[in-house]
């Protein structure tokens, strides 16, 4: 990838994100800091996050926020952000990024799987949504109004339905009218919602887990764009849907996938 676009709006602005230690979530933490906002982030793999930081810190000279929390812990959840504001200043961009994509037939899923499934998939963004909308609104209201944008991790899946994940997809879909719902009860005070649906994205878990030669091959023909997509791409995505560039559009779902969907 080329040289990444400059967005000024960013700058010195607090961006609290979710599953922020690897993956989509590490190239969006790292993004961020390169745009010199105060990047805050949650994950459960403190390991990582702390490598993470070390090498921004090294690289940048400021070290990103971080907290080890299990997003399906509501309460732990909602007090990060609010600590994150407190510590870093009013809250620009909130990107609910953390997911779950474990495999499972119909067949296995027991009442609480299924509930477990939604609360990483689906109830985090909405309560991490929830007290984002509240800060973001006080923030506002205070003197000139700033704004705020909440950006929401679905996936292609949401759209193609494969086999073998039914509740992952059910709670990607309904991301997608979260996010709608979210933008009309939030607008008036002037924060936006949006969805972002990633197609394969090469990350490395799934290097790791999923991506065989084979795969790949098969992916490739089925795409317009015959290139790996890449965590930097999707980050850039998120930094224009963040930034005032954007200021707007609210309650749309942008597919990044090469022209697989
Ligand atoms: N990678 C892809 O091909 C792809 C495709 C479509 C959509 N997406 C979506 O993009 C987003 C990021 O994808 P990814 O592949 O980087 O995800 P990933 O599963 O590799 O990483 C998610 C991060 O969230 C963290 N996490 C998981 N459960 C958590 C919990 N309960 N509390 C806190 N942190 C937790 C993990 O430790 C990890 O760092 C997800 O919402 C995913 O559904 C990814």
């Amino acid at each position: 990838m080329g040289e990444c676009a400059n967005y000024p709006s960013l700058a010195g602005r607090c961006v609290f994100i979710t599953g922020g230690a690897t993956g989509i979530g590490a190239a969006m933490v790292e993004a961020f800091a390169r745009q010199h906002s105060q990047v805050a982030f949650v994950d459960l793999d403190s390991t990582a996050a702390e490598s993470l930081c070390d090498r921004l810190e090294s690289e940048t000279g400021t070290r990103p926020w971080f907290q080890q929390v299990d997003v399906t812990d509501v309460p732990a959840l909602q007090n990060s952000i609010k600590q994150a504001v407190n510590d870093l200043g009013p809250l620009q961009a909130l990107v609910n990024n953390a997911a779950n994509d474990r495999r499972h037939s119909p067949k296995e899923v027991t009442p609480q799987s299924w509930r477990d499934c939604m609360a990483i998939n689906l109830d985090a963004t909405f309560f991490a949504a929830q007290v984002a909308a509240e800060l973001m609104g006080e923030a506002n209201s205070e003197a000139k109004k700033q704004g705020g944008s909440i950006i929401n991790f679905s996936s292609i899946n949401a759209l193609l339905g494969p086999s073998n994940m039914p509740g992952y997809v059910a709670a990607k879909a309904g991301i997608v009218g979260l996010s709608k719902a979210l933008a009309a009860d939030y607008g008036d005070a002037d924060i936006r919602v949006n969805a972002i649906l990633p197609g394969w994205v090469v990350t490395q878990r799934q290097l790791d887990t999923w991506l065989t030669p084979e795969a790949e091959a098969d992916w490739m023909e089925q795409v317009s764009l015959k290139q790996r997509l890449l965590p930097e791409e999707v980050a850039s995505l998120a930094l224009f849907l963040a930034a005032d560039d954007s200021r707007m559009i609210t309650g749309q779902s942008f597919t990044i996938d090469g022209g697989r969907t």
